[in-house]
This record gives C-alpha cells, sequence and structure tokens, in this order.
C-alpha cells in the first residue's frame, strides 16, 4: 500500500512539473500578448461563441445582447446564405436541432439552410427548443426567437455603449460560393470595413492592470468595451483554407483565423503544416481546446501565429488554457470567462436579462 501511494506520488509529481516545464519553456510568458498587441487584438479575448449561448437560445436576440451587456470582446457567429441571397447567423448545416422545422417543413428538416427562402426561415421558431433541453434555464421570453440576419447582428453590436467587435464564420464555406465577398461588402457598406485600413496599434482598451494568471474576486469595476473603435473591429475565420486565401484576398488588413480540429490536424499532416497554412495566408490559428497543449501554441507563437481556442465553458478549462498559454477564448459563459481572466465584477445573472428586456 505503502509503495503504491509512493508510486502515486511521483507519477502526480512528475506529471506537475512535466506541464510546468512544458508551459514555462515552450511557451514563452509574454509571446502572445505582444503578438496581439502588435495587431491591436485585445490579450486574452474573449469571444462570445454564438452569443451567451450556455444562458439563451444560440445565436438569437438575447444571446447576443446579453454577451453586449456583460463585455464581451466580441459577438461570434456562423454565417450562411438563404435561397435567395440573405446572409444569416447560424451553426448547423440542417435545422432540425434547435428550430421547428420538422413542424414547419415535414420531410425538409434535413436540408441544408441554402434550400430555404428568407422568408422560409422566418416561419421557424430557434427558442424554444432551448427551454425544453434546459428547463432550468428556460424563460418564456425564449419562445418564438427568429433566425438574426448578419445585418441584424451589426445593429445588436451597434446598440450599446459597449463596442465589441465581430469575429466572423464562413460556415460550410464551400457550399457558399462568394459568400465571403458578400460578408465583406456588407461589413464594408456598414462601416465596419473600411478600404485600406491599417493594422496598426492602437489602445483598444482591453489591457488590464492585474496579473491574467491569478484567479480574482470579481472586484474589477467593468471597462467600456471599445474593440470596435480598433483595427481588429471584425475578425474573419473558417475552417476552410480557400475561404481564409479569398478572405485575405479580398480584405488582406482584416485579421483572419483558420479553424482547425484534430481531424484536420491529420488530414493536413500536423501541427507545423497548420501553423505553415496559417502563415502562408497572414492567419492566426483557431484550435479546439484539445489541441491546446503549450508547445504547440508555443510554436506558433515563434511563427508569430496567434492562438484562439474554442469552446471553453467550465472555469477548470479556463483556467488550464490559461496556464497552457492560450491568446483568446470562444466560450459559451461571457460572465465566467470576463470573471476569471479580467476580475470583473459580474452582476447576478437577473440583473443582465432584466436590462436586455428578456
Ligand atoms: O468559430 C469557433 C468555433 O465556433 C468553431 O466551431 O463548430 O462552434 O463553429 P463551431
Ligand atoms: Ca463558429
Amino acid at each position: 500500500m505503502r509503495r503504491m501511494l509512493i508510486v502515486l506520488a511521483a507519477i502526480i509529481v512528475l506529471s506537475a512539473s512535466g506541464i510546468a516545464a512544458a508551459y514555462f519553456l515552450l511557451n514563452r510568458k509574454g509571446e502572445g500578448r505582444r503578438i496581439a498587441e502588435k495587431k491591436g487584438i485585445p490579450y486574452l479575448a474573449i469571444m462570445a461563441h454564438r452569443g451567451v449561448s450556455d444562458l439563451a437560445p444560440e445565436a438569437t436576440d438575447p444571446a447576443y445582447r446579453l454577451a453586449l451587456e456583460m463585455g464581451a470582446d466580441y459577438l461570434e457567429a456562423d454565417i450562411q446564405r438563404t435561397a435567395d441571397g440573405v446572409l444569416v447567423c447560424f451553426h448547423d448545416d440542417t435545422l432540425d436541432r434547435n428550430t421547428d422545422a420538422a413542424q414547419v417543413f415535414p420531410g425538409r428538416e434535413m436540408d441544408s439552410i441554402d434550400k430555404f427562402t428568407y422568408a422560409e426561415l422566418m416561419m421557424l421558431d430557434i427558442g424554444t427548443w432551448f427551454n425544453e433541453k434546459n428547463p432550468d434555464r428556460a424563460r418564456e421570453t425564449f419562445h418564438e426567437l427568429k433566425i438574426l440576419t448578419l445585418e441584424e447582428l451589426i445593429d445588436i453590436a451597434e446598440s450599446h455603449d459597449n463596442r465589441p467587435g465581430l469575429y466572423l464564420e464562413t460556415k460550410s464555406a464551400l457550399r457558399y460560393p462568394g459568400i465571403e465577398k458578400e460578408i465583406i461588402d456588407l461589413l464594408k457598406s456598414r462601416g465596419w470595413i473600411e478600404d485600406g485600413a491599417s493594422m496598426e496599434s492602437i489602445e483598444v482598451g482591453n489591457d488590464i492592470d492585474v496579473d491574467p494568471l491569478e484567479d480574482g474576486d470579481g472586484e474589477v469595476e467593468p471597462a467600456p468595451v471599445r474593440i470596435a473603435d480598433g483595427p481588429a473591429r471584425v475578425i474573419l475565420q473558417s475552417f476552410e483554407d480557400e475561404s481564409i486565401r479569398i478572405m485575405k484576398d479580398l480584405a488582406p488588413n482584416v485579421p483572419r483565423i483558420y479553424l482547425v480540429d484534430e481531424e484536420l490536424e491529420e488530414k493536413k499532416g500536423g501541427w507545423n503544416e497548420l501553423i505553415a497554412i496559417a502563415k502562408k495566408y497572414d492567419a492566426d490559428l483557431g484550435p479546439s481546446g484539445y489541441q491546446a497543449w503549450p508547445w504547440r501554441t508555443g510554436e506558433a507563437h515563434r511563427n508569430g501565429v496567434l492562438v484562439h481556442h474554442y469552446t471553453l465553458n467550465k472555469p477548470w478549462q479556463m483556467r488550464l488554457l490559461r496556464f497552457f498559454g492560450t491568446d483568446g477564448i470562444f466560450t459559451n459563459r461571457t460572465d465566467l470567462a470576463l470573471k476569471l481572466y479580467r476580475r470583473q465584477k459580474m452582476q447576478p445573472l437577473e440583473e443582465y436579462f432584466k436590462r436586455i428586456g428578456y
């Protein structure tokens, strides 16, 4: 028994020192921050993944308004196109998981979004599924929520004293030829992208006077979010390197994130190959949390590539990734990330719902 305990203790000590060594030797502290500052991107960046989508139905008005009210750096959205050419915020390929398409359009619920007109999508309820799946977080006001257009998301982003950035993904990009130009043209028409805008570093008000490696007690008063006034007010993202190439051609000064996962890593021939693809298109990387090992992030940093990980919703995951040296996270719980990474003083959740009218 005693021997077993000694072996166990040795394993724990060795693993802990291994992780610490990896962190300090392979991912030098401060490297990510330097790269982020150069690009005008907040550090550690907090992306409201489909809004605050653990507390409200994903990609809906209340999910994004919560993120705005709490103080996320970016509103993240997946952009697709309807059969009649409207850009909408919707993640899945099909409507079956989080709408009532099976009742409204029986037999078409497994069709892809591009097979539906905008008017048809507007017949769907995108909120009730959330109440049924999460009775503890259900709210009467979530019934009959509608899919948002990209225009409406921009309206939301512009509706508050907080001015977060937009972090937009071309979802299933190969199904939507030309969607990069349509997104960029719309953002230009709304003043979010300027021709020839430089990526010079400016103060975006994200740097905080606390040690991000220490947990706080939520004692820092929230500062107004000013990302939309900076050079990285828009970040474009895609799992398709061809889409990233097009983004670079059309809007070279708009930061881009090449999204990757373990499957893609294997397919493309390894982590270094992903870094090489990102560098080829002057992009940064957006890997899954399972790819967050510090030596990988360290290698990206040595190549001048920033790393934003998805999707971290639990405090222990956020702490671990901070320790591993992430440069930013996509999260369904903006509130937890702000508290942990910024030590931001948060209001009771009901207060945020009251402020946004839900
Ligand atoms: O865009 C970052 C993250 O959202 C990628 O995964 O499937 O949630 O879009 P997904
Ligand atoms: Ca996404």
